[in-house]
């Protein structure tokens, strides 16, 4: 503020004078009225009375006026100032009420509004089917073992004793890669896990080998009801000492009533595989008439098992001694057995699709039938 200054005149400051006060409050008052919302009254304020406003620097000059001066000017910027900021108090809370019942408006949730209810998608049931089979061996202390799909010719097959005359390394059963040199094709089943699991960490009295491989796998087969070039298959090996057919009988016993509920058996088959021997198919229990061969009214034979008692499920055998020799395992020492099932085939069986394709058509409708809705 500035002191009293006796070379000052008084009638000269020129933000006292009547006309000036009066023009500034009007100027206040005009910006008050034009401030649309809180944010632009806040800027009006700091102008017209924020401490470089016309009003503020005025009232700041009474005190340089001479005593007698000073009541008059007092008044007359006094008065301008209260105007302004009872205007600014009233526009204030218009503003104010005005917010708050935009707020109420845009804001607002309409409770009755139809919720979105379209599913955000289902896991599909191959997935939670790989990982239902890894379970119930995981379950026996089992470990889960993967190998790649593009696979190296040698361990695909002639690791396993398929040897290079064996029909399903020609071009009609088998995708190769090119370039052909390299070697590589696309695995037709699932057991080049098994050569790859005995090769990498071996076999010894303290870590024999019990490990379940589920996987993609490819052959050139037609695209219908019951074939598909690419399936998955469900691999299992056990490598222990002393380990004999019975193992595996009752393994797969254990695994088909897990999958298809109590009382549905295996029954082995006489079969060959170059990397097992002996060999068998494995056959279920049929799982609609229980083994009967016969339909619901027991008048004609069932159509699943077409009167058998029995429906195939897999390959199986004991582990060929020269499967372990060549994945260097001592076979006069250890023994082992090994099965394959298809997992689309398995899944069918379990859930009575009719059509293989149903599992790859991605039909969402489909997938969250098996209850996976995410
Ligand atoms: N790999 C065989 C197939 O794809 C299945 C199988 C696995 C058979 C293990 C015996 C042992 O048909």
């Amino acid at each position: 503020m500035s002191g009293p200054n006796s070379d000052y005149d008084p009638v000269e400051v020129t933000p006292l004078k009547a006309e000036e006060v009066e023009a500034a409050r009007d100027a206040a008052l005009a910006a008050i009225a034009a401030a649309a919302d809180l944010e632009q009254l806040k800027t009006v304020r700091l102008d017209h009375v924020g401490d470089r406003s016309p009003l503020a620097l005025a009232n700041r000059e009474i005190g340089a006026l001479p005593p007698a001066a000073r009541k008059e000017a007092g008044a007359r910027v006094g008065q301008a100032r209260g105007a302004v900021n009872k205007a600014l108090g009233e526009r204030q809370a218009v503003l104010e009420t005005e917010h708050e019942a935009r707020i109420l408006v845009e804001e607002a949730v309409d409770v009755t509004l139809p919720v979105d209810r379209r599913p955000a998608g289902g896991r599909h049931p191959l997935t939670t089917g790989a990982e239902l089979i890894a379970d119930i061996f995981v379950a026996m202390g089992w470990e889960v073992a993967e190998g790649p799909v593009i696979e190296a010719e040698w361990l695909n097959f002639d690791a396993l004793n398929l040897g290079p005359d064996h029909p399903a390394r020609t071009m009609q059963d088998t995708f190769w890669t090119d370039p052909a040199e390299n070697h590589l094709v696309l695995r037709t089943h699932t057991s080049p896990v098994q050569a790859r699991t005995m090769l990498s960490r071996g076999v010894s009295e303290d870590a024999p080998i019990y490990v379940v491989c589920p996987g993609r796998v490819f052959r050139t087969d037609e695209y219908d009801a019951t074939h598909s070039p690419m399936f998955h298959q469900v691999e299992g090996l056990a490598i222990d000492k002393g380990i004999t057919m019975a193992h595996l009988k009752g393994t797969l016993d254990h695994f088909a009533g897990q999958m298809f509920g109590e009382g549905i058996n295996t029954r082995f088959r006489p079969s060959y595989f170059p990397f097992t021997e002996p060999s068998a198919e494995v056959d279920l229990v049929c799982f609609v008439c229980r083994g009967t061969g016969l339909n619901d009214a027991g008048t004609d034979p069932c159509r699943t098992c077409r009167g058998e008692g029995w429906i195939e499920w897999g390959g199986c055998g004991m582990v060929n001694p020269r499967v372990l020799r060549a994945c260097g395992i001592d076979a006069d020492t250890y023994s082992g057995f090994a099965f394959g099932m298809g997992i689309e085939r398995t899944l069918m069986f379990r859930h009575g699709l009719e059509d293989l394709r149903t599992l790859f058509e991605g039909d969402v409708r489909f997938t969250t039938a098996f209850g996976s809705e995410l």
